[in-house]
């Protein structure tokens, strides 16, 4: 197809957040992690992304209007547009148009989870395909690991969201295939942790005082860095068994460690913080709890912020409701109930 500025080209893509069981902390060179890590792709926290192409009205090399719910959004608009300069390699042949994004998430703005993985994994699906379609490409299996390189350039964690259940990212000597440059999906899972569910309890919905770009660069001085990067490389190779073994107790460890070590890590940096909020805590004393009351294998992670995901097996649903309803109610201000997902879908495709 000859690439002519009257063709139209319109494509939605869904695209979910994921929740890293395994941390990615400290980066490196052009969006390199510093070490491997591992997550759970989620289901009903996504970003969807609606991608034109339209006639290119000026000479910019990079025409974008970007809108957010519906209304523009120039903040993001100048992230976005920054992206796409960087990485125009990826789809040089959208370079002849102007580009209108529209994007929404499925969760509230307000509900103080990052959005960063889902949104610049569907923008980066959308200007794939976009691309793809030009020069009249199927999307096949190298499609979702090229997406997958190029969400990271965008935002690290984004890499992940591509793959359905389990994915990992980062080179590590014990896990055949794993590269920096993009995620690959773990495929062998055990039935234990093939229907999990991720509740989401938003103890504070205020945007994060320290973003996670200026977290990831205090690895750089750090002074338990090299340790924790060892450490994280041999935790994803663990985690990578414990899911293919269905080992419970295994998984709980690592899990509740990763999200307790990532929070040290920002507690002992050069310049020190702290994210947990009391709410936080209340609810992780809360867990141990009720762990060792009824040996439910439910347990918690942390991204960077306050807010608790509680992680559990699909089939104690009804026991865990019942203890978010009745002993964590008083400690978060709103709850999402999520779960593991397929990865990435495209809503619709006009090209012609
Ligand atoms: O993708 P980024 O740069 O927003 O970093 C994400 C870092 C964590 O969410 C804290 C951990 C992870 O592996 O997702």
């Amino acid at each position: 197809m000859s690439v002519s500025t009257q063709t139209q080209f319109s494509t939605t893509w869904r695209c979910p957040s994921n929740i890293a069981l395994v941390k990615y902390w400290g980066k490196y060179g052009n969006q390199l992690p510093c070490n491997s890590s591992i997550s759970l792709t989620l289901s009903n926290s996504y970003t969807e992304v609606t991608l034109e192409l339209t006639q290119k009205a000026t000479q910019d090399t990079v025409e974008l209007a970007y809108f957010f719910e519906g209304k523009p959004n120039e903040k993001f608009e100048k992230r976005v547009k920054q992206f796409i300069e960087n990485n125009q390699n990826y789809f040089a042949d959208l370079m002849n148009y102007g580009i209108r994004i529209q994007s929404h998430n499925s969760f509230p703005h307000s509900a103080g989870i990052a959005s960063s993985a889902s949104a610049f994994g569907a923008i980066s699906l959308a200007l794939l395909e976009a691309s793809y379609r030009l020069n009249q490409q199927e999307l096949d299996a190298e499609f979702y690991e090229k997406a997958s390189e190029l969400a990271r350039l965008g935002s690290g964690s984004a890499s992940r969201s591509m793959f359905a259940s389990y994915a990992m990212w980062g080179e590590n000597e014990k896990v055949p295939h794993s590269t920096n440059q993009k995620a690959i999906q773990v495929n062998q899972i055990h039935p234990q942790f093939q229907s999990f569910c991720d509740t989401i309890l938003i103890v504070e919905d205020e945007p994060k005082k320290v973003s996670s770009s200026v977290g990831h660069a205090l690895m750089n001085n750090h002074p338990y860095a090299a340790n924790r990067f060892e450490q994280a490389n041999q935790r994803t190779a663990q985690m990578i068994e414990i899911l293919k073994q269905g080992e419970m107790d295994a998984f709980i460890q690592i899990t509740e460690s990763e999200a307790l070590t990532l929070h040290a890590m920002m507690m002992t940096s050069g310049d020190y913080y702290l994210l947990m909020k009391p709410g936080t805590i209340e609810i992780i004393e809360k867990v141990f709890e009720f762990r060792n009351a009824t040996n439910l294998p439910v347990c918690f992670t942390l991204d960077a912020g306050p807010n608790i995901h509680l992680l559990y097996p699909e089939s104690i649903e009804t026991e865990v409701h019942q203890f978010i309803q009745t002993t964590l109610k008083p400690h978060f201000k709103s709850l999402i109930h999520d779960k593991i997902g397929n990865g990435p879908v495209c809503l619709s495709l006009v090209c012609s």
